[in-house]
Order: C-alpha cells, then structure tokens, then sequence
C-alpha cells in the first residue's frame, strides 16, 4: 500500500506521496509543496533533500555499504578492473568479454587529442594548480567536439562515453607535464587504459619505461574505489549543469572545479600536507588534534568525516589495507603512514570524533599510496577526477535519459524591502 505524508500548516492538512526505493529509503514527495501552500522548504547543504530518483550506486552511511549497480564495492575492488567498473556505471551491466574488449578498442580511437590544445596547455604558468588547468582543459575540449550528444541516440552516446574516457585520460596528465617541462606524452593504443596513465605521467623520450605491476594494479582499485558516490558535491554539480542541456565536456569541467575544494576531493591533497606539517613538527599528533577540536580555530582534521558516513567509509576500509600492501610491496617505509594510523587511533576513541561520527574517509589513506608510487601531492585530486569520471558521465547519462527538469532552487529573500533610488550626490 502506498504511504502518505501529512502536513499541517495554520490548521490546514496536505498530504504528500512517500516515495520508497529499492532498499527501502523513504522520501516525500513534495513537487506540489509550493502550487497547494505557498511555502517551500530550506534545506542548506541539502542535507535532508533529494534531487533525483537514481539506478547508479547505492550507499547506506549507517551500514557503511556502498554498491555501484547492486554490486559491493568490496566485490568490484578486488575482483574488477577499472574500464569494466566505468562500463558497469555508465551502461548498468557488467560487460561480457566481447564487450570489454570492444569498450577498450572504442576508447582507444579517441585517445588522440587535438594538437591545437597544447598551444592553450603553453599559456598556463608551470605553476598552476594541476586541477584547474585539467577544468580548462576539459571545458576546452568543447571547442574541438562541438557537436551536441543526441543522448537518446544509443551509438552517439556511446561513441562520447568512448571520447570523454579517452581524451579526460590524456589531457589530465598534461597537467603534470607542464608542471615538469616535460614534452607532453600520448597515450599508447598497444598498453591497458591504467597502465597508460603510468605511461603518460612518466615515460620521458629519453628512454623505456616500464610501470611497476603492483602500482597499476593499485591504481586499478583506487580508480574503482572512486568511480561513484552518487549525488555528491560534483557529482550534483555535472547534474546541475547539465540540466540546462550543457554539454558533457562543459559539465565535467564544472563537476572538476567542484572536486577540487579541500571539503571534497582537495581533502586528499590536504590530508597529506597535514600529515607531512605534523611529520615536520615532531610527530606531534596531540596538537593538530587540539586544533580540530577548537570551536575558534577553522582547522580539521582533513580525511575525517563524511556528509553520509555516519559509522565508517568502506573505501577508507579497503584503502587502508591496500596502503599496508603497496608500500610493503614496493618497499616503501613511510613514517606518514605511521603518523596516519596514530592520528585514526586517537580520533576513534577521543570523544570529540566519537560523537560527532567522523571516521576517516576515503581521502586518508589514498595520499600515502600515491606518494608511495611516485605521485606529485598536487596530483592527488586529479587521480580522483580520473575514478570519478565513470560516475559523472553515467550520473550525466541518467539526468537526460531520464528528461530531468532543468536544475533550479528557490530561496528566502532576507535583504531590504523597495528602496528609493538615491541619487550620487545624496549617498
Ligand atoms: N575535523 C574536525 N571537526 C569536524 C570535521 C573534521 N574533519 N568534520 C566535521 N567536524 C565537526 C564540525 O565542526 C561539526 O561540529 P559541531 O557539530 O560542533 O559544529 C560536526 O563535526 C559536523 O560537521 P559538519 O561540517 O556539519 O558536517 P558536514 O556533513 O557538513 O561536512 C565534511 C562533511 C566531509 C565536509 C566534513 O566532515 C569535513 O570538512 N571533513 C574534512 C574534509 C574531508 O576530509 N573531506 C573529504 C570528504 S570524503 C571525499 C569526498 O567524497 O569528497
């Protein structure tokens, strides 16, 4: 039987459908809130609101669950490669086979990218922030594929899953290149799409270059570990844009800049330079700890809390062991991971932390094994944009396919009421 929500405003009641989903989340439904009361409702930080009905990844914060397309993450980072999770996300299956050799084949015609960007890739200083030469690059990108997506048009969008994956792939790590002087590379048609970033990132002309098997095979699981967390900051973001029928390129771009603040994917840079800033001051974790807990000080302690996680972030679960794995492998003895495990050990029994829910979160542990292979800090959140790009086109795919209306909060107005107009001399 369907459930109804009731409201009473001033006496008089309204009733509002609940909406259930599949593993039982309830919301009310309230596209008729405004046309039958007048009101709306405030929601900062849409904490308690719905944007959209979604097929793509599940997540329970109590339960500590996350599933992309019903399957546990936990079964997909230890069993699946990358491209295959990218094909579940954006397509809802599993590919067979065939169809993930075909998948790797179609990406690979696209991973040529227009010579004439590297003419914009010269106009940025060797200083810029690698994510926001990768939200102009991508935006960029828009000018060479001009043409919009038919997304109801199997084959074309196809073909522009095919082309972002490809091009996103190569143009993120020019971003490293430029800041190296290093001529910037092309992707290899004969290697895998991880092994190439490898191969991108750090293959010079000077001489071979042979990736490290264990480092592409972590790489693997980050990228899928990243792949969605539906309707996060930037994964809203790429919705939000793209709801006015903006093209994918210029809705990726918006969803990197969303990434890159240190409240979301910056977090995983951040977190590093904390733990380095602890490492050069003694080790000291006690004092940064202090700091989080201080009303009057803005910092926190970055890789520590989540929106959803409200008892632990299964990445963080499975970052953490592969963090212990890829360094013994590598051999790697990094005292930050030692500064890590005794900062994670106070906060889970210190008050402050317990209470409020903040466990580590997947950016905690994820800098340590990027540093361990070799990857520059200010990189860390584009190797998040890389996993992430999968979610946003599938999350992208859906809004249109599903013909969202376009994306459009209303507000409370709290400035003045009308004003006379005050001419300049009687200001
Ligand atoms: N250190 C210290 N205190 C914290 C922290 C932290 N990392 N996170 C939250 N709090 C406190 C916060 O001050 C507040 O305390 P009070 O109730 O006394 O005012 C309480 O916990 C609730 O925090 P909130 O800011 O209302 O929670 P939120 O859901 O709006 O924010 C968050 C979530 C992730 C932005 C926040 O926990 C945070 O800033 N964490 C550090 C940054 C970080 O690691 N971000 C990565 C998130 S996971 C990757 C991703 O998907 O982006």
């Amino acid at each position: 039987m369907s459930k109804i929500a009731t409201l009473e405003i001033d006496g008089k009641k309204y009733e509002f459908p609940v909406i259930i989903g599949t593993e039982n989340e309830v919301a009310i439904d309230i596209e008729k809130l405004r046309s039958e009361t007048g009101y709306i409702t405030m929601d900062p930080g849409y904490k308690n609101s719905g944007s959209c009905k979604s097929d793509i990844t599940f997540l329970d914060g109590e339960e500590g669950i996350l599933r992309y397309r019903g399957y546990s993450i936990e079964d997909l980072a230890g069993k699946a490669n990358f491209l295959e999770v990218a094909y579940l996300l954006v397509f809802g299956e599993l590919p067979t086979k065939d169809q993930l050799f075909q998948f790797e084949e179609d990406i690979r015609k696209h991973t040529l990218v227009n010579e004439e960007m590297k003419k914009i890739v010269e106009g940025f200083p060797r200083t810029a922030h690698p994510m926001g030469i990768l939200a102009s690059l991508t935006s960029a990108l828009t000018a060479f594929n001009p043409k919009p997506v038919n997304v109801e048009n199997e084959k074309e969008m196809y073909q522009a899953v095919c082309k972002t994956m490809g091009k996103f792939l190569v143009i993120a790590t020019y971003t490293y290149r430029k800041s190296m002087g290093y001529p910037l590379n092309y992707y290899d048609n004969t290697k895998g799409y991880v092994e190439n970033f490898m191969h991108l990132m750090f293959e010079l002309p000077t001489g071979p270059y042979t990736p490290d098997p264990a480092v592409v095979d972590a790489l693997n699981k980050l990228f899928i570990l990243h792949g969605d967390h539906e309707q996060n900051c930037s994964t809203s973001t790429v919705r939000m844009v793209g709801s006015s029928h903006a093209g994918l390129f210029a809705s990726i771009s918006a969803g990197v800049s969303a990434l890159w603040g240190p409240l979301h994917g910056g977090a995983n840079q951040a977190v590093l330079e904390m733990l380095e800033e602890i490492q050069a001051n003694g080790g000291d974790a006690d004092k940064y700890m202090a700091k989080a807990k201080d009303r009057n000080d803005p910092f926190r302690l970055m890789g520590f809390g989540h929106r959803v996680y409200k008892n632990f972030d299964p990445r963080a679960k499975i970052i953490k062991k592969a963090a212990d794995e890829v360094l013994a492998t590598l051999g790697v003895d990094d005292p930050i991971l030692q500064i890590a495990k005794k900062l994670e050990a106070a906060a889970l029994v210190d008050d402050y932390f317990v209470s409020r829910k903040l466990y580590p979160n997947v950016d905690f542990y994820s800098g340590i094994i990027y540093r361990a292979m070799g990857i520059p800090t200010e990189m860390f959140t584009v190797l998040f944009a890389i996993g992430r790009l999968p979610g946003w086109i599938a999350q992208w795919k859906e809004m249109r396919i599903n013909k969202e209306p376009i994306g459009r909060p209303r507000q409370i107005y709290t400035g003045y009421e009308l004003r006379d107009f005050k001419p300049m001399d009687q200001r």
